[in-house]
């Protein structure tokens, strides 16, 4: 017997025939309790109301719910192909909870229209969290085609309307199949009342979606829950132990953690009270002790070396539904916690929110309500081992804690962590040099090259002190040069796309090119001096591995921003320009002895 299962989701407007739809899937695939549809026909027949497949489903929840609390609906059918898990979702709300949280992860989604009302409201922002949720599978059934006769036209339009709107979220329906829920056409088999539709009947369709590689055939996944030392007889061998969550793994092989990156290799597998053994897969509880002694901390990730790789990063775009009492806001600290990993969590771009109760959109809203679901750009304040959720859902899943409480649920879209060694690297290829060291040309102008670099909030001051500074320098013999760049010097709000999703990996840009003007200025001996608003510390890490490997000279006027640089001068918001250019030269003057 075939025991492969999918999770399905369906959505759609209310009242446009969803519960009717799954209470004929369970109805004609034989899937109800014995004489259950008799007994609810019978029970409309007594009360004297037409039978609708509907109240099959009241019928089974009643039965099922005793006692137990669900968000939503879930009824089981099969083919000969697979068992089916269909969730009906109440409201939106508890669909995108389930969905985030990993209450309830569908594979594929059936989006349901009324023929005869069309396009609605639900039908729209549906299509949309199905993007969003990252459900690539989706039919949609154009349903109660009964109450439009049937007319190949009506569905024809509906089809491309709404793959006109599908197409823009980047959402490719599998089909468009025309159906009567009511009247069971198209549902398990073509009907003869739309005989121009020789496409596949719904259950056809479902069989069509492709299963999701099982977890064992996943990359080797191990989150590390802990380390324990064994004491007895002087042995000094470790266990890593914690819950495989994907793929497996055997005696012998070359394991990896992350992100501290150390080797070793599998020695051997325990299991409590049982015997050792040769290989482990997910959803195991094991122990693990290695061919070399190395030291790790619980919230790494042991992966194969032979698998494909985790990511890792401080940084990471995601999607995240939100619960929390208070609105997640930038500037404020969070406990990340994804796998067995624990980071210290701040937003540093809120991309795109969308209030889940209403759906209403909004790309400019800066903070996240309690039942909103947003885009945004987390950074963790060390790095991160983790994974895409669309390449394994395990570890590309996080919750937010805010006051000890789960505020909200993720699920990682994109790694938005920038390799500073290789920027540099990069950066430096593209360019043939010349025989002249940075020494030798020192030596010549009779000075050391500095960067300096200005940042603190936007109207400190920043730029009239620059200027002051490279004036100054300049008379007193050194070769200084300032250049800012506008779009570093801007209010965001002035940026020509008005901070949208782009303005985040536009700045980035820009910042790289400030790091490769500053390479290029202290290479050729000078002192080069710019301003930039506003950097972070994610900033100055791009800037530091561009710009060379001695650091700026960093000089802070007003409100500090970063944590991790410790600035070289800390100056007042417009500060006394004759005082601060002489407290910089200083610190050049040192810079130069030592
Ligand atoms: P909510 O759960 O309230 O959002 O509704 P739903 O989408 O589950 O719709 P439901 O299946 O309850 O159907 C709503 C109404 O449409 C019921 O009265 C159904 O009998 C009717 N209906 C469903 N499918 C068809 C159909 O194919 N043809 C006709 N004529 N009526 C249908
Ligand atoms: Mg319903």
């Amino acid at each position: 017997m075939n025991q492969e299962r999918m999770n399905i989701v369906i959505v759609g407007h209310v009242d446009h025939g969803k519960s009717t739809v799954i209470g004929r899937l369970l109805a004609d695939t034989d899937s109800l309790p014995k004489g259950k549809l008799e007994q609810v026909k019978r029970m409309c027949a007594d009360n004297s109301r037409p039978f609708e497949y509907a109240f099959l489903l009241d019928a089974l929840k009643d039965e099922q719910a005793q006692g137990i609390t669900i968000d939503s609906a879930r009824c089981f059918f099969k083919t000969t192909k697979r068992h089916y898990i269909v969730i009906d979702a109440p409201g939106h709300i508890e669909f995108l909870k389930n969905m985030v949280t990993g209450a309830a992860r569908a594979e594929a989604a059936l989006l349901v229209i009324d023929a005869n009302e069309g396009i609605q409201e639900n039908s729209r922002r549906h299509g949309y969290l199905l993007s969003m949720l990252g459900i690539r599978q989706v039919a949609i059934l154009v349903n109660k085609m009964d109450l439009v006769d049937y007319d190949e036209t009506v569905f024809r339009n509906i089809v491309s309307e709404y793959t006109v709107f599908l197409n823009k979220l980047d959402v490719h329906p599998q089909a468009f199949v025309p159906i009567s829920a009511r009247e069971g056409d198209n549902i398990v088999s073509n009907a003869d009342s739309m005989k121009w539709y020789t496409g596949a009947s719904v259950l056809e369709q479902l069989d069509e979606f492709r299963k999701e590689p099982g977890k064992t055939r996943l990359p080797f996944r191990l989150p590390l829950q802990d380390v324990y030392k064994f004491t007895a007889n002087s042995d000094d061998r470790r266990i890593f132990a914690g819950t495989i969550e994907t793929g497996s793994v055997s005696v012998g092989d070359e394991v990896l953690f992350l992100p501290s990156g150390k080797r070793s290799r599998v020695k051997t597998i325990e299991e409590f009270n049982t015997p050792q053994r040769v290989s482990a897969s997910a959803g195991e509880a094991v122990g693990v002790t290695l061919d070399t002694q190395i030291y790790v901390k619980p919230g790494e990730m042991m992966i194969k070396s032979t698998d494909e790789s985790a990511n890792v990063g401080t940084r990471f775009k995601a999607n995240i539904f939100w619960m929390g009492k208070s609105p997640l806001v930038k500037g404020k600290n969070y406990k990340l916690k994804l796998a067995s990993a624990r980071r210290q969590l701040s937003v540093v771009d809120i991309v795109h929110v969308v209030d889940a109760s209403a759906l209403e959109d909004s790309a400019r809203k800066q903070q996240v309500d309690r039942h909103d679901v947003a885009e945004c750009i987390f950074e963790v304040d060390k790095p991160l081992a983790f994974d895409l959720i669309s390449d394994i859902e395990e570890s590309g899943r996080f919750v937010i804690v805010d006051d000890y409480e789960i505020a909200g649920g993720g699920i990682v879209l994109e790694n938005a962590s920038h390799d500073g060694a290789r920027v540099g690297d990069e950066w430096l290829n593209a360019w043939a040099l010349g025989a002249v060291s940075r020494n030798e040309r020192e030596g010549r102008l009779q000075q050391t090259a500095n960067f300096v670099l200005m940042t603190g909030p936007e109207g400190t001051g920043k730029r009239d002190l620059a200027r002051a500074l490279e004036k100054q320098l300049f008379e007193s013999e050194r070769l200084a040069f300032y250049a800012g760049m506008y779009s570093l010097n801007k209010n965001d709000n002035d940026t020509v796309d008005g901070g949208s999703t782009t303005g985040q990996t536009r700045r980035g840009d820009a910042v790289q090119r400030l790091g490769e003007m500053a390479r290029i200025m202290t290479d050729a001996g000078q002192i080069f001096i710019s301003t930039a608003h506003d950097l972070d510390d994610y900033d100055l890490d791009l800037l530091q591995a561009v710009a060379g490997k001695e650091r700026p000279v960093i000089v802070n006027v007003g409100d500090k921003l970063f944590n991790r640089f410790e600035p070289e001068v800390e100056l007042e918001a417009n500060p006394n320009t004759h005082e601060a250019v002489a407290q910089i030269k200083r610190v050049l003057e040192q810079r130069r002895a030592g």
